[in-house]
């Protein structure tokens, strides 16, 4: 087992592993592997576009450890739960707007001190700003075809100064019509009116299929 220079992530051969912060428990049929005596959870990039994004273009600036994190689209906490491996002392807000999502998230976070469920719709983050304050890290993953404006909103709201983003930016939520290059330059024109600058892109073929990751500083 390798240790990365990302939190509690780990490789080993061509696959990716997180430190298991509740040995002896799986969230998703996950395989679990020792290695002297440290249990490890496979983070799989077929189920998470953060696994593929780290595979596919780690080591990069955006992956450093942050101490607090917004989550949008945390869904039922696939890749919520590697983050809360590998980020143990930072602080993870969690936002999901369904509540049949919310209940395995909510079940997850009770067994996880770094977890901070809000059930809420990521369109509005007046609602939960005060709660979330102001985070070195946002990522997004809510696949809507606003996913541009939703994550500027959000880093108004709750990115610190000098703060970075990850955008899972979903081709296919925005247009049936149009290409991936014109769907990102249109998400980077919008950002870019809005003050937030795209550092570089990543495209998540093959482990997910019109899905590319964008990289946001201000
Ligand atoms: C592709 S799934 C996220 C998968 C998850 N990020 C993972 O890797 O384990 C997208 C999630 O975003 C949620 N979602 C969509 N629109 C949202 C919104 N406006 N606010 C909050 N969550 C939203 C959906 O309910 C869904 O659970």
């Amino acid at each position: 087992m390798e240790r990365t220079a990302w939190g509690e992530v780990y490789r080993h051969g061509k696959d990716l592993y997180t430190r298991n912060a509740r040995p002896g428990e799986r969230v998703y049929g996950e395989d679990l592997l020792t290695d002297h005596e440290v249990e490890y959870r496979h983070w799989d990039p077929w189920r998470s576009k953060l696994a593929a994004l780290l595979l596919k273009a780690a080591p990069q600036p955006w992956f450093v450890s942050p101490r607090s994190l917004l989550y949008l689209g945390g869904a039922h906490g696939t890749t919520v739960s590697h983050l809360s491996d590998a980020l143990p002392d930072a602080s993870l807000y969690v936002v999901e707007k369904s509540p049949v999502s919310f209940a395995p998230l909510l079940a997850l976070s009770r067994r996880r001190a770094n977890l901070y469920p809000l059930l809420a719709d990521a369109q509005l983050p007046e609602r939960y700003r005060a709660d979330v304050g102001e985070v070195d890290l946002l990522y997004q993953d809510v696949a809507q075809r606003t996913q541009a404006q939703i994550f500027a909103e959000n880093a108004e709201a709750c990115l610190r100064g000098g703060g970075r983003g990850i955008l899972m930016l979903k081709v296919r939520s925005v247009t049936q019509r149009r290409s991936g290059p014109s769907v990102v330059a249109e998400a980077r024109r919008t950002l870019e009116q809005r003050g937030w600058k795209v550092r570089a892109t990543e495209d998540l073929t093959p482990f997910a299929r019109d899905h590319i990751a964008l990289m946001i500083t201000g």
